[in-house]
């Protein structure tokens, strides 16, 4: 199936990532959100993004200008999204947010359309039944910051067709990304590994083993990992990695998944990471 048109549903952290590198790929690219603020704040998150590659001579500023002019911007679903050949949401990660979304784009969609969840760990069977194509939904699992992360997780439920999976890869690696396709189970495969490690991270710091610097240089150098759990909980966002491992415990009855009480106290309190300007490092991390 041919893509020209690509829209995504959501401005925030996931979806304006994933508009830059659909745009950056050619695609005439559309962002929906609900609110003009919200849409002003991702295209100003895109611009910021495209401007550190431009520092560093990876592209033109006249290519970035080209990528911006790509993507445009709507409030209203059916003008964004009515004549795409691709849709992928990325609301709020709830259930009860995501699904009347997807209701929503079925109704507007072109009936060969896709709809593609950036879900992080909501069953793909779940979404796609608020739709009356479910052979046409498929999961897109991307990682944060999108512009750099080379993985995409394909999620192939139970009612997906073939073909929806074939093209959903060929749009992820025309997208300079490496799709893997996994199947529609809790977590699926990176978070089920990436939330059992940062919880325990969480623990360790609850624990008083070692400050949050050392329990991350412990991370990066004891694995090389770019960075340490800690510092990633603060990236991806403490709500988000707490709603993910209460979602895979709900599901399978885990008890390792159930979130650490500190992280529950960073997230009442508002910490969330770098979004909200505060978190784990701001409580935990040298003082200035
Ligand atoms: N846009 C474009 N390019 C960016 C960017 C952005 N937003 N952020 C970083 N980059 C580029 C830089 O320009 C640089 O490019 P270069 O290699 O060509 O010079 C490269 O990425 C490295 O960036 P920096 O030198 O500024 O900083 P670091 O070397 O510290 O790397 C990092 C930053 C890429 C975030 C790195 O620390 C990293 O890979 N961290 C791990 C991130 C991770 O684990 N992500 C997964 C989270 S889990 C998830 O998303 C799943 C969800 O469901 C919860």
């Amino acid at each position: 199936m041919e893509i020209k048109k690509v829209c995504v549903i959501g401005a925030g952290t996931m979806g304006n990532g994933i508009t830059q590198v659909v745009a950056q790929a050619g695609y005439d690219t559309a962002m929906v959100d609900i609110k003009q603020e919200f849409l002003d704040r991702g295209m100003n998150a895109i611009k910021g993004s495209l401007a550190r590659v431009v520092k560093k001579g990876t592209i033109t500023q006249a290519d970035a200008d080209k990528v911006v002019a790509r993507i445009k911007t709507y409030t209203d679903m059916k003008a964004g999204a009515g004549d795409a050949d691709y849709v992928i949401e990325a609301v709020f990660e709830k259930a009860e947010v995501k699904q009347p979304v997807l209701k929503q784009l079925d109704e507007v969609c072109l009936e060969r359309t896709i709809i593609a969840s950036n879900t992080s760990s909501i069953p793909i069977s779940l979404l796609s039944s608020a739709t009356k194509r479910p052979q046409k939904v498929v999961g897109l699992h991307f990682f944060n910051p999108v512009p750099v992360m080379k993985l995409i997780e394909v999620v192939k439920s139970l009612t997906v067709s073939e073909e929806t999976i074939a093209t959903s890869v060929a749009l992820g690696k025309s997208l300079g990304k490496e799709p893997v396709v996994v199947k529609d189970s809790p977590g699926f495969i990176a978070n089920r590994i990436a939330n059992l490690a940062a919880n325990e991270a969480l623990k360790v710091l609850e624990e008083g083993l070692a400050s949050a610097e050392d329990i991350d240089k412990v991370c990066r150098l004891a694995f090389n990992w770019p960075m340490g759990l800690l510092q990633m909980t603060d990236l991806v966002g403490a709500d988000v990695v707490m709603d993910l491992g209460e979602s895979i415990y709900k599901e399978t009855g885990w008890e390792r998944y159930k979130p650490a009480p500190l992280l529950k106290r960073m997230v009442e309190s508002g910490y969330l990471g770098n979004k909200a300007g505060k978190g784990i490092y701001t409580m935990f991390g040298p003082k200035q």
